[in-house]
């Protein structure tokens, strides 16, 4: 099972695959009080660095899940260079269910494997235990942008598919959830998720150029920083939302 190849050549030195920083997903991990034998779930896991470390820094049990061969690959590896053990699957997330209830379910910039924010939580509650937590990784305008151009330029698939920050929290209320926290990306961590894929890109252009996809990803470099600093870096934000059901 796998996603198109140049997800894999642009993120092949990420370890994590959002806008997020090795501190702020530690902070993250700091802010849920996790404890030993806590245990996470987390569909489109990429290489799996949240199940990882926080299997490091807080003794939590994970499974993850990701339609990537590569990146599943790539997460056990991360797993055993770490000692911990989380157990990776490569499978469509889009009806996983845990074996077990779990403490924690996550998903974190994939949203479209539940069909957009609401059902993705609907997704995260068939495996979580009643009063566990459900995380969602999505982006939000920070900015409405001013025409189509922006938008697309933002990368996002169309301007109704995200909200404003106010809209996202408001439309997470609406669909029965407290959200009881949240860790945001700024531009500086939106920087170590998009700036970091220009030198992946360059260095495997200049050791690959026979292969059938170097066309493509020589005009995505002629044109990817200066869009993202124009628009995406600008107009877009992300943040990771924790979330009780309400009862
Ligand atoms: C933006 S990345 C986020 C990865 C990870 N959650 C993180 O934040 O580092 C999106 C991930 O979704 C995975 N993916 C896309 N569609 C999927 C699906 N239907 N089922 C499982 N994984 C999927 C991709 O392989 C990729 O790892």
């Amino acid at each position: 099972m796998d996603i198109p190849r140049q997800h894999t050549i642009r993120e092949r030195h990420h370890r994590i695959l959002d806008p997020f920083t090795d501190e702020k997903l530690a902070v993250l991990g700091r802010a849920l009080r996790l404890t030993p034998g806590t245990t996470v779930l987390d569909l489109a896991c990429g290489t799996g660095e949240m199940l990882a470390t926080w299997a490091r820094d807080h003794g939590t049990v994970g499974i993850g899940v990701d339609m990537s061969s590569v990146f599943v690959g790539r997460a056990n590896e991360r797993a055993a260079a770490l000692g911990v053990e989380v157990t990776f699957v490569n499978d469509d997330a889009g009806d996983y269910v845990a074996p077990e209830p779990v403490d924690v379910a996550a998903c974190l910039g994939a949203s479209w494997i539940g069909d957009g924010v609401v059902g993705t939580l609907s997704l995260l509650e068939r495996s979580l235990r009643p009063g566990g937590l459900a995380l969602l990784g999505e982006p939000f305008w920070r900015e409405d942008p001013p025409d189509e151009t922006a938008v697309i330029g933002s990368g996002a698939p169309s301007r109704h598919l995200f909200r404003s920050l106010p809209g996202l929290v408001a439309q997470l209320r609406e669909a029965g959830w407290d959200l009881v926290e949240m860790v945001l990306a700024d531009e500086d961590s939106w920087d170590r998720y998009v700036a970091a894929q220009w030198l992946s890109t360059r260095e495997w252009l200049d050791a690959n150029p026979s292969d059938e996809l170097w066309a493509e990803m020589r005009a995505e470099l002629d044109t990817a920083p200066l869009t993202y600093v124009t628009y995406q870096r600008r107009y877009l934000g992300w943040g990771v939302f924790a979330l009780m059901k309400r009862p």
